[in-house]
């Protein structure tokens, strides 16, 4: 079994600004009742010593909780990310709590079904599939997009501003982080008749049921939202209304290998893992990297005029506090990882943030440092034929909100105690869920 090193023996020095917490030494003679749980506050809050002590202790774990191997050396994660012949995507959504018959009948009454299309798809359709989305965030597309997201950024800031005039205090998370990469990908994809606060709704349900641990009740209460959602997208989708350079417009033109249309199942699969993973991950990415830059002494007052340093910060951001922090893979036959053997169907929880704080790769890796030299080597994007196609998109408005924001709210600071803000603890995502500030 797996315990963390002592908390106490982490410097509270660490904690502000150098990215939480130090590695743990073995762990020896530590409690061997100990258990793991990767729904834990205490993992949720501070899951660095337990990621140094699985890397170093058992870095191909089989976690009894949750039936999934953890991987979270670094070299182990990118070999695994990039044998697709070996380790397939195709558990990539499944729901990580079963979902009970009544929370599927909800679904069932939605229409709702994944069949595969990007991040679960390991079949030959993948790779065209995965070309629409390229085509829509490839760099050109990205660089021309810059003035639009400045645009909606400092209108967003101007309203933090107002509120910050009249009460002294903003939270930027719900009114700036959140808000920002949806108005964007609304932009980007050509999505309308929808107002942006229920897309986020929708999203942040859909993670909560598929990557959650809800009780059922709550269960019954997200299906209803992401059967809402698919519905939406279905109608979307059949329509046949989409304009030629929406993203569903493009979706309706493209051509599967055999040269037949794209049916509409999977079309609305695409967008629903598209209008989720370009908007949820990038407003969490934009929480811990306005957190993070609120309390690492000095960066506030430096990243609005230094040139290059919003980039450097949200890299070692993406590093050391990634929002996608596992990703998941199955065997398609019995291989070994790390030395350890693994059956068929074993289910694979790659460590992603684990290995952004591997020592072998990262020197001092709780050190927040933006002049690495490898800086971009982390693997918060995955590798491999599945490699996120938004990272541009995602590094981009990160990088232009922290600036705009610094730039546009000089004097705040972060509320006290706004490090230990309610976090967004999922199996595969992690951010706060509350950035305010005061001035
Ligand atoms: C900080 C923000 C983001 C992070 C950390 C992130 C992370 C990831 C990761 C880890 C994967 C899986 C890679 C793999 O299986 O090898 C992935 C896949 C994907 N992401 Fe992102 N992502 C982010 C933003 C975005 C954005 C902005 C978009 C779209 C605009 C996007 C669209 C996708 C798609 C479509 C896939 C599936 C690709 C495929 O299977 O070929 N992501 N992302």
């Amino acid at each position: 079994m797996i315990s963390p090193a002592s908390h106490a023996s982490v410097p509270d020095s660490a904690i502000v600004g150098t990215g939480l917490g130090g590695c743990p030494a073995a762990l020896g003679a530590r409690d061997p009742l100990g258990v793991l749980d990767l729904f834990s506050d205490d993992f949720v809050r501070d899951p660095y010593p337990w990621l140094a002590a699985l890397r170093s202790e058992s870095p191909v774990h089989h976690d009894a909780a949750t039936g999934l191997w953890l991987v979270s050396r670094y070299d182990d994660v990118r070999r695994v990310l990039l044998d697709a012949a070996v380790f397939h995507p195709d558990n990539a959504l499944r729901a990580v709590t079963p979902l009970p018959v009544a929370v599927l009948r909800v679904l069932a009454r939605a229409g709702f079904t994944l069949p595969p299309a990007l991040a679960n798809n390991g079949t030959p359709s993948h790779a065209g599939l995965r070309r629409v989305v390229t085509r829509f965030f490839n760099a050109e597309r990205v660089t021309a997009a810059v003035p639009m997201i400045r645009r909606v950024a400092e209108e967003l800031l101007e309203r933090a501003r107002s509120e910050l005039d009249a009460t002294s205090r903003c939270e930027l998370f719900t009114s700036f982080a959140q808000v920002l990469p949806c108005r964007v990908l609304m932009e980007l994809l050509g999505i309308d008749g929808v107002a942006p606060a229920t897309l986020i709704r929708w999203s942040d349900a859909s993670l909560e049921l598929f990557w959650g641990r809800p009780a059922l009740e709550r269960q019954l209460e997200l299906a209803e939202s992401v059967g809402e959602f698919h519905q939406w997208l279905t109608d979307t989708v059949r329509g046949g209304t989409a304009p030629p350079s929406s993203f569903v417009g493009a979706l309706a033109r493209h051509r599967l290998p055999g040269g037949e249309p794209l049916d509409a199942e999977t079309a609305v699969a695409a967008c629903f893992f598209v209008f989720i993973a370009g908007q949820s991950t990038t407003g969490q990415l934009l929480a811990t990297v306005l957190q993070r830059g609120l309390t690492e002494p000095g960066l506030w007052q430096r990243v609005a005029r230094q040139t290059g340093l919003a980039e450097a910060w949200v890299e070692e951001v993406l590093r050391r506090e990634p929002p996608v922090t596992t990703w998941r893979r199955i065997t398609a036959r019995a291989t070994e990882v790390g030395g350890v053997s693994l059956p068929a169907g074993a289910q694979l929880l790659l460590m992603l943030q684990g290995s952004g704080s591997d020592p072998e790769i990262f020197p001092d890796p709780e050190r927040m440092r933006p002049h690495r030299t490898n800086i971009r080597h982390h693997l918060a994007f995955g590798v491999g034929r599945h490699r996120c196609p938004g990272a541009s998109l995602a590094r981009t408005e990160a990088a232009v909100a922290l600036r705009a924001a610094a730039d546009r709210l000089p004097e705040v600071r972060l509320e006290q105690g706004g490090t230990e803000s309610p976090m967004l603890d999922l199996l595969s995502f992690r951010a706060p869920l509350r950035v305010t500030v005061l001035r």
